[in-house]
């Protein structure tokens, strides 16, 4: 039997614990696992505050929201109070019966369903370079994603490794700000919106995947980056967002040769043996460029397109000027270590020069509401070219 419903407090939205429930529904995170939000909120129970909270800040604006998620996670939610011997508020009642009648169909997620979630960076107090423009505790993408994991060749869903990496440029934003940045395998984009955040001095994102590409232009124009004007709005400093269709295994030189990074990123990119020699190729291209000469040979070297080996003047630049020899982030989860080797193998025939950095530099935990993402999953490596010439 249900208890009557009492009077309570209303719950104050900065809380951790509410925050953290807001963030996750936002996100589109598990229903279970939005479940423990909300019982932390009530200090172990779904009370009627919580019910309520979730209401003003979610339910009340279903437009918002994808609605067959809401009905899963309303099911959940009720059944979870009735379970309790709670009392459930007549209005998530109702808008469950309105959810059933309107969405019969329970085959959330089997469909290339397009859907909005909003990720939420929560800054710790006290950071207070770290936080957006608006002086705010949080900061929010909103990126359109595929219910469908493998829809666009994997691009269209978000990867723990972008999670990591987005998380890596918000906490170390010195490492990235005023910096050229180039992403590969870019997906959803919103490694290109943090490298934006911190104010990267040009960022180009790119993918092999036409489906993708497209659902990255979408996403960066949601979160107000032009990218036909290349500046975001409202903004007075302009920054280069550029999207590239840059399959690996077509990927030139000479495609490339405009294209002089400082940085260059990849979320969750080593995964397919077929792809591994054309992405080490594109990665020996990219970590060998120099502005003035892009990779000439020099003194009779030829360039290897075959394993991207090339010699360059890194330091002879035209302007005179040395520039820092460009690395690579790269984030990755191992599922399959003859994979990983085999990666680590074609980078040394391609002189690459590797470095775990998964204990060394680390990201701070901004996105600690998704229980669904574990940080400590996911691997750092830092790779540049050994074999550059540096200049007179
Ligand atoms: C697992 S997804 C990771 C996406 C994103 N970086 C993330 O972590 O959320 C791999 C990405 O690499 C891209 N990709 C895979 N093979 C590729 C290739 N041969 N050339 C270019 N892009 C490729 C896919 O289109 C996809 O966007």
């Amino acid at each position: 039997m249900a208890t009557a419903a009492v009077e309570e407090q209303e719950l104050d939205p900065s809380l951790p614990a509410c925050v953290n429930l807001i963030s996750a529904i936002l996100a589109m995170e598990p229903s279970d696992l939005v479940i423990s939000h909300a019982r932390a909120c009530g200090g172990g129970s779904i009370t009627e505050s919580v019910q309520k909270f979730i209401w003003d800040h979610c339910l009340s604006t279903p437009g918002d929201f994808y609605a067959p998620y809401l009905k899963i996670f309303l099911k959940k939610l009720i059944s979870e109070v009735e379970f309790d011997h709670g009392y459930v508020l007549d209005y998530l009642y109702e808008l469950y019966a309105q959810y059933m009648t309107s969405f019969k169909d329970d085959s959330f997620g089997k469909r290339d369903t397009r859907v909005c979630k909003r990720i939420s960076y929560i800054f710790p107090d006290g950071c207070s370079e770290l936080q957006s423009k608006q002086h705010s505790r949080a900061l929010v993408f909103t990126l359109q994603c595929s219910l469908n994991m493998l829809e666009g060749d994997t691009g269209c869903s978000i990867w723990p490794s972008s999670l990591f990496l987005s998380e890596l440029i918000l906490s170390h934003p010195k490492l990235f700000s005023n910096k050229s940045c180039f992403e590969i395998g870019s997906g959803v984009g919103l490694v290109g919106l943090c490298l934006a955040h911190v104010k990267a001095s040009k960022v180009i994102l790119s993918d092999g995947d036409l489906s993708t590409l497209a659902n990255m232009k979408f996403n960066l124009e949601l979160n107000h980056l032009n990218i036909e004007t290349d500046m975001p709005q409202g903004s007075e400093n302009p920054i280069m967002v550029k999207c590239m269709h840059l399959p690996w295994e077509s990927t030139s030189e000479s495609q490339l040769q405009d294209i002089v990074p400082d940085v260059v990123l990849g979320a969750d990119v080593i995964y397919d043996p077929v792809c591994l020699p054309h992405l080490v190729r594109v990665l020996a291209i990219l970590l060998n460029r120099t502005k003035s000469d892009s990779c000439k040979p020099e003194n009779g070297d030829a360039c290897d397109e075959s394993v991207g080996r090339c010699k360059v003047v890194y330091n002879g630049r035209a302007d005179g000027k040395s520039k820092e020899a460009p690395v690579a982030y790269i984030a990755y989860v191992i599922r399959n270590i003859e994979t990983f080797d085999y990666f680590l193998s074609l980078a040394k025939q391609a002189n690459l020069d590797i470095m775990d950095l998964s204990d060394s530099l680390k990201p701070l935990n901004l996105l600690r509401y998704m229980q669904s993402y574990n940080q400590t999953h996911v691997k750092l490596l830092s790779i540049t070219c050994s074999n550059r010439v540096m200049g007179a």
